[in-house]
């Protein structure tokens, strides 16, 4: 199994280019299906999470080309059968089959999704808006057959504005009969991203980045070219090692009005950064003060970024307290970097965490617990004395597109063994 192994303490500088978010384009790639000709998508990331989803149409019978950054996806042939256990398990995305596939041929069946650990993630709202819309469905276990006569608009009311539900609802309401309202919908910039992906497919979908989105069903999709936004939680990455250990570091090709929450807190500790109409240039300034975060569906703190904050925290002076309202298990990594020398603790109820800093890290051998929780541990690995070891990468490859090589290009010792 590889690692990562990395040697603390070289500071980066040049730039970082950001590639296409991985929370759009997961749902890009199924939403695809739902047309009949072929599809561009362009600025599309290097991660696994791609590769797992290329798969599943491969199994489907898509026609699919695949060059750097850009894939065209054509589904015209594509055959309405079971998505495997081990498919639908790779990832959490494959959940947007349910709706793309439920849209196309009124029918899917397929297995409870897979994706990184940190919390229950039960998919009732999706379900809940299927049969709002007029599907049956019969579970089994992981096993899921979801089918309806035929789908017709409906008033969708979600208990909580989950991102996930919020997408899948209007995949499989694009070409349903009459006019579909989710209330209390999600409003992070993926579900705009997906929103006028459709929409340049010629469906008509009003609201998107709002709570309450409104699609009128069409009965056909046809062929667009569409660009995936910057990823905001890779750039929020990156801007983190900037505040740490940047000099004048680029964050380049990113919409700042994305990070908002986080620039505003990193500000609050007192990082310096110029903020340009499409890059932030940060510079590790070494003295921040602590601040407390909380995380909240967008445009508040996001939960993703919550575990990189974390090991930025170690590095400001004071308290700070870390409360995760999203997850129930978003502290594994905590754990990891207390063995770097963090001094963490966490309540029992595992929904808020001290962090008293700042302290000094030290490289040893941690284990990446979820994508951004290693992530984490890669970023306090680039500020720990000595040599730190990250074993189950993996998780980290799903969402971080050529991540070592990005490091290495602006001085960071770091290398996958
Ligand atoms: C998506 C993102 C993930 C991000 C999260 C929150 C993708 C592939 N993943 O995940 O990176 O951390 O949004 O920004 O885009 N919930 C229910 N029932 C449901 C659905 C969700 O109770 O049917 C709960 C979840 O358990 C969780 C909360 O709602 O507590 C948020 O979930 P949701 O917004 O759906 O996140 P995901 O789509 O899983």
């Amino acid at each position: 199994m590889p690692k990562i192994r990395i040697e603390g303490g070289h500071p980066l500088s040049g730039i970082i280019p950001i590639s296409g978010a991985k929370n759009s384009v997961v749902a890009l790639i199924p939403a695809a299906i739902l047309c009949d000709e072929t599809v561009t998508i362009s600025n599309v990331p290097e991660i696994t999470d791609v590769d797992d989803l290329e798969n599943i149409l491969i199994h489907l019978n898509a026609q699919i080309k695949r060059t750097k950054e850009r894939v065209e996806i054509n589904a015209s042939n594509i055959i309405n059968k079971e998505i495997t256990e081990t498919l639908s398990k790779k990832l959490r995305a494959s959940y947007y089959f349910m709706g793309a596939m439920l849209g196309k041929f009124n029918k899917v069946d397929m297995y409870f999704p897979g994706g990184c650990s940190i919390g229950a993630r039960p998919i009732n709202l999706h379900l809940k808006g299927f049969e709002l819309l007029g599907a049956k469905i019969t579970e089994e276990g992981s096993h899921f057959i979801i089918e309806a006569e035929k789908l017709k608009g409906n008033k969708i009311y979600l208990d909580f504005p989950s991102v996930g539900a919020t997408i899948n609802i209007m995949l499989a309401a694009v070409k349903a009969k009459g006019k579909t309202v989710i209330e209390n919908a999600a409003a992070e910039p993926e579900i705009v991203n997906v929103a006028t992906f459709l929409n340049n497919m010629g469906a008509k979908i009003k609201g998107a980045g709002t709570n309450t989105i409104t699609i009128s069903g069409v009965r056909y999709l046809h062929s667009c070219f569409h660009e995936v936004i910057p990823d905001r939680i890779e750039a929020g990455t990156y801007l983190i090692m900037g505040a740490l250990i940047g000099e004048n570091l680029k964050i380049d090709n990113i919409i700042p009005n994305h990070l908002e929450a986080l620039i505003a807190k990193l500000k609050e500790t007192g990082v310096e950064m110029e903020i340009g109409l499409d890059n932030i240039v940060i510079k590790e300034t070494n003295k921040y003060k602590a601040t407390d975060i909380k995380t909240l569906v967008y445009p508040g703190f996001p939960t993703d970024l919550q575990q990189i904050m974390a090991t930025f925290l170690t590095q400001c002076h004071g308290k700070s307290i870390i409360e995760e309202t999203i997850y129930e298990n978003r502290f594994q990594s905590l754990l990891e970097l207390q063995k770097m020398g963090a001094n963490v603790k966490i309540r029992k109820d595992n929904r808020k965490a001290t962090i008293n800093g700042k302290t000094k890290l030290h490289g040893t051998d941690v284990n990446s617990t979820d994508l951004r929780g290693g992530a984490s541990l890669l970023v306090a690995g680039l500020i720990a004395s000595g040599t730190t070891t990250i074993d189950n990468i993996s998780y980290i490859l799903r969402g971080y597109d050529n991540i070592v090589e990005k490091l290495q290009k602006v001085g960071a010792k770091i290398e996958i063994i």
